[in-house]
């Protein structure tokens, strides 16, 4: 594994996390659904689901996957959907949660998709921005954090499927 240098360690990312929880509950009906992008959004879904719950909040709980990058740290563009939901969203307020936002195609198109399914209201929600990479024209309502052009692991996040376990926010050359 290649030396990762801490971004946002445990107690940073656990202070935003309740703050971000906070700007929801204030959007939010208290049975809203999360809807979370596999695998990246999971550590942060759990955190934020729970930060959700102390605030009188009772979230479901759901998640899509999508086309990933596989090993290579480069979108190829081209999102499609390899899981899908097996709820009923019409009438719903749905957050969808990942880890990333890059160059955005793959909140665009999820966002897009939840929305065609009759949400009353769909707001998307990233962990981590970075604005600079974007492709398509989209921006999160909910950021943790913004960065450069870096590459970011841990707390959910992964290259090539490592670093997923760290329970802080870090970066890899
Ligand atoms: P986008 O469609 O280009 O916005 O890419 C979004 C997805 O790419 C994220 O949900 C991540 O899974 C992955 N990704 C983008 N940047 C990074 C990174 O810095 N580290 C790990 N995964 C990333
Ligand atoms: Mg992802």
């Amino acid at each position: 594994m290649d030396p990762v240098r801490t971004l946002f360690d445990e107690e940073t990312v656990a202070r935003r996390v309740a703050e971000l929880a906070e700007a929801v509950a204030a959007e939010f009906s208290p049975d809203l659904l999360m809807v979370g992008i596999l695998k990246g959004a999971f550590v942060f879904m759990a955190d934020l689901m729970r930060a959700l719950d102390r605030l009188g909040l009772r979230p479901g709980v759901e998640f899509i996957r999508l086309s990933s990058y596989g090993q290579s740290k480069e979108s190829a563009g081209e999102v499609r959907l390899v899981t899908d939901l097996r709820t009923d969203l019409r009438g719903r307020q749905v957050l969808l949660v990942d880890d990333i936002c890059d160059t955005g195609h793959s909140l665009a198109f999820a966002a897009r998709l939840l929305a065609e399914r009759g949400a009353t209201l769909v707001r998307t929600c990233v962990l981590v921005d970075k604005p600079s990479r974007r492709v398509v024209d989209f921006a999160a309502d909910f950021i943790g954090f913004t960065v450069e052009d870096v590459f970011i692991v841990g707390y959910g996040i992964d290259y090539a499927e490592q670093y997923r376990h760290l329970p802080y926010i870090g970066t890899v050359d």
